[in-house]
């Protein structure tokens, strides 16, 4: 996915032992579009030659004041005019403290006071000098002034003790600055979600349940997330990690997750994404059911529906629902919408897209029906995104 196609970016790196994943991250952000210019403070190229981010970016890579020039030999000024952002990964704590009191003694601090860009960071350090008062105070510095802090994680560290100054991972530092870039369409607003299948126990061993992979809900939590959202997501089991900034709560059965949801409630957007069995065994075996008789016969009890009971409160959010269906997607789907009088449904042929990476999808609104342009989930939950943070807008 090209996520960050046409975006400039100036990746710096400052002086620790995170430097070697920021190799891993510019090889990312070029992936994903961008143009990466990197600039390392001499401290970085103890850790990291200066070649190897050369060689993964294919451009010159940037080390001091007094060598680099473009044109004008102003490379502090020129090399930020024109990005979208500066990224520093790893931020040590020594950079921090010279970043908060507003220095310029070397490329990369004389680059970042100069600039006209946002400027993310990334910090990385030992668990004691993140914890350090004095680094505290840099960053509710740096914070105030607009810096915008990404992490840092909590683990294990290079020195071997365990805490809180860990630098994000590659990938998580590339989604967020890809999320960093979203229209921030649904800024604020609580939006709560159902994905992936429920688990209907027969007995202790045995499940009733469904092949939803979830990721169609997970990608939705994360556009939501990316579009500044407070998102909460109520998940049945499934093998997929939290996306980042969603608050994720785990259930399995589909009462549990009608309490859970119902739990999380007030928001402003519900989405049902979840495929929830619409039955389940009536009366689960305390133990393991033997096999013997030639036939077996379950008897089975209607589940509570989650979106309709939502959708009927006084106080219900705008409610959005998906239709997966095998046949005949427009009159099903607008039947549902009908029915459970919902402003929005997502309608899908199963055929196309169940557990798989990719979709084709077709929104249903009181306007009729929209098709959006295949793609893969991310790019689809974005574009979902964007069509109900319209109607939400305009209902609101
Ligand atoms: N849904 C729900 N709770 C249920 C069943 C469904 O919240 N017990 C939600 C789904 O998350 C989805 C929508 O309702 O957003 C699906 O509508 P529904 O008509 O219930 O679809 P199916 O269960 O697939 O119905 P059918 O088997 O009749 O197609």
């Amino acid at each position: 996915m090209n996520d960050l196609q046409g975006r400039r970016i100036v990746l710096g790196v400052s002086g620790g032992i995170a430097a070697y994943k920021a190799c891993e991250l510019a090889r990312l952000m070029g992936k994903a579009g961008a143009l990466v210019d990197v600039v390392m403070t001499e401290g970085a190229t103890r850790f990291v030659a200066p070649l190897t981010f050369q060689a993964l970016t294919g451009r010159p890579v940037h080390v001091s004041l007094w060598q680099d020039g473009g044109d004008n030999g102003m490379a502090h000024i020129d090399l930020t005019r024109g990005a979208d952002a500066v990224l520093i990964a790893p931020a040590t704590a020594d950079f921090l403290a010279r970043l908060a009191q507003g220095r310029a003694d070397d490329l990369l601090t004389a680059l970042c006071l100069a600039r006209d860009c946002p400027l993310l960071v990334a910090p990385a350090m030992n668990r004691q000098m993140w914890a350090n008062p004095a680094t505290q105070r840099n960053v509710a510095q740096l914070r105030s002034d607009g810096v915008v802090m990404l992490g840092p994680a909590s683990g294990e560290q290079a020195c071997g003790e365990t805490g809180e100054g860990r630098m994000l991972e590659a990938v998580e530092l590339c989604d967020a600055l890809i999320a960093f870039f979203q229209p921030k369409r649904l800024s604020g607003r609580r939006v709560l979600l159902t994905a992936g299948p429920t688990c209907e126990p027969l007995d202790p061993v045995r499940v009733l349940t469904n092949l939803s992979s979830g990721k169609m809900g997970y990608a939705l939590a994360r556009a939501c997330a990316e579009a500044g959202a407070n998102v909460t997501l109520v998940s049945g089991p499934v093998c997929l990690p939290t996306p980042a900034d969603v608050r994720r709560i785990d259930v399995r059965s589909a009462l549990e997750m009608r309490d859970a949801v119902i739990a999380a409630l007030p928001a402003d957007i519900f989405i049902a994404v979840a495929a929830v069995a619409d039955y389940r065994p009536a009366a689960p075996a305390a133990h393991k059911i033997k096999k013997g008789a030639a036939t077996l016969t379950l008897e089975l009890t209607a589940n509570p529906d989650i979106l309709a009971e939502v959708a009927a409160r006084p106080d219900a959010p705008f409610c959005v629902g998906f239709a997966a269906e095998s046949e005949n997607l427009a009159a099903y789907a607008e039947s549902k919408r009908r029915a459970k009088r919902l402003p929005l449904v997502v309608g899908n042929l199963v055929q196309d897209g169940l557990g798989g990476d990719a979709n084709l999808i077709t929104l249903f609104d009181a306007t009729g029906a929209h098709p959006l342009p295949p793609g893969d989930k991310l790019t689809l939950a974005r574009a979902i995104v964007r069509h109900l943070a319209e109607l939400y807008h305009a209902h609101d």
